[in-house]
């Protein structure tokens, strides 16, 4: 699994190598990128590198339920690593059925066979790997699909600007996730991830990746949304102290005073506290160095724990069980 994650740069070569080979029919006012767990976390990237760099507005959607308000102009991106994934399959169907122009990005499986029999552009991802692992394939396979579609998000120059800087720090960041796991470790309490917006999708991604790979629950705290809630659960006794994982972009200021407000009331209450500080030129850099130290991080907290970061047993049952609950 961690081979995986140190494959990051030349997945994202090998989805530069085909940057501009896939455009939809025409340009649209708004995107819907479908998809679930793994493969749905792209959208929350795109969606926040849209947010900040320009693009057009993206909705993203995990669930099997296609909004009634799409508009007829929405190009409809459904993403599943292995194309099989119930949700995504009958949210991609509705939007078939509206007629809405649908981009199916899958390494395989029902979806792609979906999109050969009605025609849809399929764009491909390379297999063998774990969904979740496979995050720079399918979000580089997401943003050169707009780009080329006359809906930019990351241009091309950007997109390879990232993968130099990743090139050059995979090593540094496989020596900090290391470290990051054996604090986690020896910190105990419940694994929190706290950030400031608009980091919020790699604070779930975090959380997802500790979930899945290292078998921990996990929560995740976001300022300044944070201080309008959680902050109060804070004011009881806890069942168990926080262990937190502080995510900051060291060039955003607010962002960082915010997450030292945080940081006092978890010291307040026996919390422990890890700052770590992204590294990048800009939002894209900075998200794929946070999802490659908490990738590898999480990895080594499984080996630690003594669990397979690949197998995820509850999520296969209940896939068992979504196919007798949805019809596809
Ligand atoms: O990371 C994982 O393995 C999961 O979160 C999957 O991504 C999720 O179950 C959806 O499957 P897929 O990515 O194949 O659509």
């Amino acid at each position: 699994m961690r081979d995986m994650y140190l494959s990051w740069p030349s997945q994202i070569r090998n989805a530069l190598g085909s940057w501009g080979g896939y455009a939809a029919k025409r340009r649209h006012d708004s995107v819907l990128i479908v998809g679930m767990g793994g493969s749905g976390i792209v959208g929350d990237y795109v969606a926040a590198l849209a947010m900040q760099l320009g693009g057009p507005s993206v909705a993203v959607i995990k669930s099997h339920l296609l909004p009634r308000n799409a508009g007829d102009d929405a190009l409809v991106i459904s993403v599943s690593y292995s194309g099989n994934t119930h949700e995504t399959i009958i949210a991609t169907k509705e939007a078939i059925e509206r007629g809405l122009e649908t981009v199916i990005v899958s390494s395989g499986g029902y979806l792609k066979a979906l999109a050969e029999k009605r025609g849809l552009l399929h764009v491909p991802l390379p297999p063998g790997l774990a969904p979740r692992a496979s995050l720079p394939s399918m979000l580089f396979s997401v943003l050169g699909l707009l780009d080329a579609s006359g809906m930019s998000v990351v241009s091309k120059g950007v997109a390879e600007g990232a993968l130099q800087f990743l090139e050059g720090s995979v090593a540094d960041i496989a020596k900090k996730g290391d470290e990051i796991a054996e604090w986690i470790w020896r910190a105990g309490g419940l694994l929190t991830i706290a950030t400031h917006s608009p980091l919020d999708p790699l604070a779930i991604r975090a959380k997802n990746e500790f979930n899945e790979n290292s078998k921990v629950i996990a929560k995740v705290d976001v300022a300044p949304e944070w201080m309008h809630n959680d902050i109060v659960g804070y004011e009881g006794p806890l069942p168990v102290s926080p262990a937190v994982i502080e995510l900051i972009d060291p060039g955003d200021e607010v962002g960082r005073k915010l997450v030292e407000f945080m940081e006092k009331i978890y010291l307040s209450v026996n919390g422990k506290v890890l700052r770590v500080e992204l590294l990048g030129d800009n939002l894209l850099e900075k998200m794929l160095y946070g999802s490659l130290l908490l990738g590898i991080a999480s990895c080594r907290l499984a080996e630690l724990r003594g669990v397979d970061p690949l197998e995820t047993r509850g999520i296969k049952e209940y896939k068992g069980f979504a196919s007798a609950v949805f019809k596809v």
